[in-house]
């Protein structure tokens, strides 16, 4: 006899996921960025690199970096990808560095980190934004 029941462990297991998955999205739904943080003064070496050597930084570095971009160093980070500049100094808002970390697109696959990798990878949080924002704003130093 066929039963139609789901298997019992499965369903904690579905609701996990799902769980997760709002929690992830909850912080920037597509679409939204939130604003340039107004701290002045941010720096690549002081507030950004931290940032990115934690969320970023283990894909984009060494030989075969993820598409060609470095954002372990300053340098690598305005020279940009494969595809060109990530960073278009003075423009957050235009800048698929901080369109890819802050969840513009409506296509999860330039959402970065990867979604299935956000368990090592934390997602930039929305202060983390503001301030990468700031960042470019000021003029990327
Ligand atoms: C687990 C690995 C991994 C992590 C962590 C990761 N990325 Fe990526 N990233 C990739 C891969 C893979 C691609 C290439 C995607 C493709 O070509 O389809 C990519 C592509 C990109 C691109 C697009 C480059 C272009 O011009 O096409 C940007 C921008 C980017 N990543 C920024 C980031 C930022 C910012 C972070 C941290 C917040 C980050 N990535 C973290 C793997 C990663």
């Amino acid at each position: 006899m066929i039963k139609m029941t789901m298997k019992p462990p499965l369903t904690p297991l579905l609701a996990g996921v799902f769980a997760l998955a709002l929690t992830a999205s909850a912080q920037n739904a597509a679409g939204t960025l939130p604003p340039a943080a107004t701290q002045t003064g941010v720096t690549y070496s002081t507030d950004i690199k931290p940032i990115l050597d934690k969320s970023c930084a283990k894909c984009h570095s060494g030989d075969k970096p993820k598409a060609r971009l470095h954002l372990d160093t300053l340098a690598g980070i305005l020279k940009g990808s494969r595809n060109g500049k990530v960073v278009i100094v003075g423009d957050s808002a235009k800048s698929l560095l901080v369109q890819a970390a802050g969840h513009v697109a409506e296509d999860h696959d330039i959402w970065m980190p990867p979604d299935k990798d956000t368990d090592k990878f934390p997602p930039l949080t929305a202060a983390q934004i503001s301030l990468l924002r700031a960042w470019i704003d000021q003029g990327a130093k």
